[in-house]
């Protein structure tokens, strides 16, 4: 099966935006087999059929490093920072979810949530109960998106039931890890919640986990707000911060993503640069859980990894176009903030993602012989975006347009490997 699509395409195959306005994508086979001019990419093709796109854009599947599963229905509670959120908040919908068929239900709209915004690979902090996240990756399965996921494993400081001892857990991920990790698009990653619910023997099942299995990852948060920090340092009194409890168990690598990262030490970004762990940057969750401002200047220049969360429930929805409006707009606003471009936020909001889930060489941008994970934009009759972008005469006035004003109504179509995503999960 070999098509080619005709639109304006954008993608960031370096950090720098690549951008054609009379664009075509050649597909072969689910994979991309070229990307450029229309014209160029007809004369070399001319027998093939061609899906006439223009009016719209094209850009590769958008990427979320930090989303929970079970938060749905707690997306808009205000007036809280973390650690109340959660107990009052969070926690006690997480417990429903030892509630089966309410698990089914809420992965089916969780995983619906995701493909309508245009999220074609995400990094899903699943439940703390085994048949809850199975739940999800068959949701994930039926719908062809790309999911990493895992069981989130505590032994302490939640609600009992949220508890596993640590013999359980290593039993329920094992369990997991043969059913689900490496199954077409799916993966497993090793989710302790954080330091604060986690004993040392926890951290050492996670270990193990990783040490037992290939290719799984590993999420987690880290530094998010002073009470949590305080926390950690009380129960680690051995840690020299935050950044060393997990260290000591040799969870810091490529392929692992730390969600927020707010306060930080210049120790910390320095060791997180070294082992290749990334951070999952969560902009709208950080103002709402009044978390604070994140120092991606100080990021940046350490030569730590980041890319985009949308944090739900903690976030304000599953946008992973509006999380990076939130990152511009938070930086703006930020004493030492950096001056995003659109280049850069559409590469935080989609190679920077496949870097950070070590998928780089299967989806992010229009890289010849990656999947063709795309997504395509088009404004919806009438509305403002579509009066913009009549106006918007270069590349980055049309991308900074879409980044500002495109929400799910203007999603046209969402595709993982040339295929719709399907909605018979
Ligand atoms: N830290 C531990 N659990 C959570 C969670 O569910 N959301 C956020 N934002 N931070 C956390
Ligand atoms: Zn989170």
């Amino acid at each position: 099966m070999i098509e080619l699509l005709r639109a304006t395409v954008f993608h960031t195959p370096e950090r720098a935006i690549e951008s054609f306005a009379d664009g075509g994508l050649l597909i072969c086979d689910g994979r991309i087999a070229a990307c450029g001019d229309y014209t160029e990419l007809r004369a070399t093709n001319p027998d093939i059929a061609v899906r006439d796109l223009r009016g719209g854009y094209l850009l590769p599947g958008l990427i979320d490093t930090h989303v929970h599963f079970p938060q749905l229905r707690v997306l808009g509670g205000m007036g809280r920072q973390l650690l109340d959120w959660l107990e009052f908040v969070a926690l006690p919908e997480e417990a429903r979810m030892s509630d089966v068929t309410y698990a089914c239900d809420t992965a089916r709209r969780f995983v619906r949530a995701l493909a309508s915004h245009g999220t074609t690979t995400a990094l899903v902090f699943g439940s703390h109960f085994k048949a809850a996240t199975a739940a999800l990756f068959r949701a994930a399965q039926g719908s062809g998106l790309r999911i990493v996921s895992g069981q989130v494993v505590a032994d302490r400081a939640l609600r009992p039931e949220l508890h596993r001892s640590p013999a359980d857990a290593f039993r329920d991920c094992t369990e997991l890890i043969h059913e689900f990790h490496g199954r077409g698009r799916l993966l497993f990653a090793v989710t302790p919640r954080f330091a604060v619910s986690a004993s040392e023997a926890m951290l050492e099942v996670c270990q193990t986990l990783l040490n037992e299995h290939e290719g799984l990852r590993f999420q987690t948060h880290i530094n998010e707000n002073e009470l949590e920090r305080a926390e950690v340092a009380r129960l680690f009194p051995w840690a020299q911060d935050y950044f060393a409890v997990y260290e000591r168990f040799h969870l810091t690598r490529p392929g692992a993503v730390m969600a927020h990262n707010v306060h930080t030490s210049d120790s910390e970004l320095e060791r997180l640069a070294a082992t290749g762990t990334s951070i999952a940057h969560c902009p709208c969750s950080n103002a709402m859980l009044g978390s604070g401002i994140f120092p991606l200047r100080r990021h940046i220049d350490a030569g730590v990894h980041c890319a985009l969360g949308t944090d739900v429930g903690g976030g304000t929805g599953f946008g992973i176009l509006k999380e990076a409006l939130q990152a511009y707009a938070l930086q703006r606003l930020a004493p030492d903030g950096m001056l995003l471009t659109p280049g850069h936020l559409l590469y935080l909001a989609t190679r920077a993602g496949a870097q950070a889930l070590q998928l780089e060489h299967e989806t992010g941008d229009f890289t010849v012989g990656k999947s063709a994970d795309y997504i395509y934009l088009r404004a919806p009759e009438g509305s403002p975006l579509e009066a913009v972008l009549e106006r918007a005469e270069s590349p980055d006035r049309i991308l900074s347009a879409l980044f500002t004003l495109a929400g799910s109504e203007s999603i046209a179509d969402v595709r993982v490997a040339g295929e719709a995503v399907r909605d018979d999960a």
